[in-house]
């Protein structure tokens, strides 16, 4: 199939490009480079970087590149910012992703895969998440990504549109051969921050609140592979080929991590110790957040490949060690 990915040259995109080749389909990617690196998606790719409020632009490509699906990765995913600056998210989350919208169906392009998240869930009561659990977002970052959702149900019932919206949990990780990988600015994610802090190219990693409900004190999240995601978004083609269908799928391992387990992998997977001290809280942190994704497991046969965190965390040290600037020159 030839896909447009839109925000191909970001993290979890540029890897999704990748797989999309690897698995015999035509990437075309849209990414107006605000936080997307060019250097992450090969040269043999096609490579627009337009805008998605140009709605001529982009129905231009949709034709000219014979789209047959469009995979939508592309948003602001800051949850203090949003809560700081919504408008900016309401704007570049949801207006642009109805711009894109728009053209597709104008172009007759009615296959979608949605980046969706777990934040849309907000503080859940129970865990581990299944898809059927009410969705109450804590966050306008996480209130974008549920409006997305629900006007996907709606136009896939008024146009025919057919779309799968997966529900991430903490994307990980790095292409095996180490060649791509996570590069944010700023970067507040843990695992680049504790591998940076272990190569001394970064302050100590601060532990952002030791006093959860959790066994030793800190936070639990799902890390996932970005590989692992990536192959879900692929293994849903076929089952979008009727008008109409909406489907929902979590994608995580199933499996918690503390905060102090993932920098006990940094350090084992290393050998280098991650300094850090401990931290008040940071605001908006849910105590545990991991997913059931049985549903993508039984319906679309997803299986992982990296299901322990010491996996994940090999392939993220390749990238970072290789490219202690990730894509700057
Ligand atoms: N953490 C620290 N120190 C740091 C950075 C993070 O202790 O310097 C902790 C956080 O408090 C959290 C865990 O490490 O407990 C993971 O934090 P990340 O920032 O790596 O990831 P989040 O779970 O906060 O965020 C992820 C996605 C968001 C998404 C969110 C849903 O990156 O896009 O899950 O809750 F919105």
């Amino acid at each position: 199939m030839n896909v447009l990915v839109v925000g191909g040259a970001g993290y979890i995109g540029s890897h999704c490009v990748r797989q999309l080749t690897a698995a015999g389909h035509q990437p075309v990617v849209l990414d107006n480079l605000v936080f997307g690196h060019r250097a992450a998606v090969d040269d043999e790719v096609p490579f627009y970087p337009a805008n998605l409020g140009n709605e001529k632009e982009v129905g231009k490509i949709l034709r000219k590149e014979k789209i047959d699906l469009v995979m939508h990765f592309a948003a602001y995913a800051y949850v203090g910012e949003s809560v700081t600056d919504p408008l900016k998210y309401y704007f570049n989350n949801v207006a642009s992703t109805l711009h894109l919208l728009r053209c597709m169906l104008g172009s007759g392009v009615k296959k979608f895969v949605f980046s969706s998240t777990c934040a849309t869930y907000g503080e859940p009561e129970k865990m581990p998440l299944v898809e059927t659990m009410p969705q109450a977002p804590i966050n306008p970052y996480g209130q974008t990504k549920l409006d997305v959702e629900n006007a996907l149900k709606a136009f896939a019932r008024a146009y025919g549109l057919s779309f799968a919206a997966f529900r991430y949990f903490n994307a990980a990780g790095a292409a095996e051969d180490g060649s791509i990988g996570e590069h944010h600015d700023p970067e507040t994610h843990l695992i680049p921050l504790a591998i940076d802090a272990a190569q001394g190219l970064r302050p100590p990693l601060q532990v952002f609140g030791t006093d959860y409900p959790t066994p030793d004190g800190t936070c639990l999240r799902d890390y996932v592979h970005v590989d692992d995601l990536s192959r879900a978004h692929i293994a849903v083609f076929d089952k979008l080929a009727e008008p109409g269908t909406g489907l929902f799928y979590n994608l995580g391992t199933g499996t918690p991590t503390s905060v102090l387990e993932v920098i006990r992998a940094v350090e084992e997977v290393t050998s280098k110790p991650v300094p850090h001290t401990l931290a008040p809280r940071r605001a908006g942190d849910p105590p545990a957040l991991y997913a059931d994704a049985t549903k993508a497991q039984t319906e679309l046969g997803w299986q992982v490949k990296f299901p322990d965190i010491k996996s994940i965390v090999a392939t993220a040290w390749e990238w970072h060690r290789t490219h202690p600037t990730g894509f700057a020159k």
